[in-house]
């Protein structure tokens, strides 16, 4: 299944979008954050509110990612905050190690800027829970976003992880289609992509005139 989750830290789309009933989890990051002009531990705590038991993707920035043991002190910090805050943490040494520290700890990761599948790699044998390529970023340089998560699907299989992948850094419905069609485990949008997952100008037509025909019906 391709669960589809919130790429958003603004907790009015997060209400949205689970009314709507379709959204697993909640991923966001510090210029989400920022946007929404309101203080991080408050926007935070709301979210995790809305989202109850599901997972809600959190960076550990105020570590500065500077040393395995300060992001694993952040992450320990924030688990407290919330049980179901995953910890986001970039691909790099110390990120790795804190990776490994906090998954032996279960604690669940998120590795979060992915560009490589050997970065993707070094993150599943630490024990992440979650990677995310950002697919559409990789696009925008001219790259094919995709592909990176076509080669992070055969590398997992090849070695049977269970790390999860999250297709991020969503741009529009063909990365959710390709992802799903790929098998990756998640794709992480905003609000504006997902209501796009709903729409074709058919639809529209076609319920028009069934709408149309339907007034003059005898009944
Ligand atoms: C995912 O976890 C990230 O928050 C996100 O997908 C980044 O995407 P952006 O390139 O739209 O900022």
């Amino acid at each position: 299944m391709l669960e589809l989750w919130l790429d958003s830290a603004n907790p009015e789309d997060v209400r949205t979008a689970l009314s709507w009933g379709v959204i697993s989890g909640v991923t966001t990051n510090t210029t989400k954050i920022l946007q929404t002009r309101r203080r991080f531990r408050e926007v935070i705590d709301e979210i995790c509110k809305l989202m109850g038991d599901k997972p809600v993707s959190v960076m550990a920035i105020e570590s500065k990612y500077k040393s395995a043991e300060t992001i694993v002190e952040e992450g320990k910090k924030l688990i407290e905050w919330h049980p179901n805050i995953v910890v986001k943490i970039p691909p790099t040494i110390e990120g790795i190690k804190a990776i490994r520290i906090l998954s032996e700890m279960g604690i669940k990761t998120n590795t979060t800027l992915i560009y490589t599948p050997l970065q993707a790699l070094l993150a599943a044998e630490a024990g992440a829970t979650y990677v995310s390529p950002f697919v559409g970023r990789l696009d925008n340089i001219g790259y094919d976003g995709m592909e990176l998560v076509r080669n992070l699907k055969t590398v997992f299989k090849n070695y049977g992880f269970k790390t999860k992948i999250v297709v991020a850094a969503v741009r529009h419905p063909v990365h959710v289609l390709k992802g799903a069609l790929i098998g990756a485990d998640i794709a992480t949008m905003t609000l504006e992509i997902l209501k796009l997952l709903y729409e074709h100008v058919l639809t529209d037509e076609g319920l028009r005139r069934f709408l149309e025909d339907w007034e003059k019906v005898p009944r």
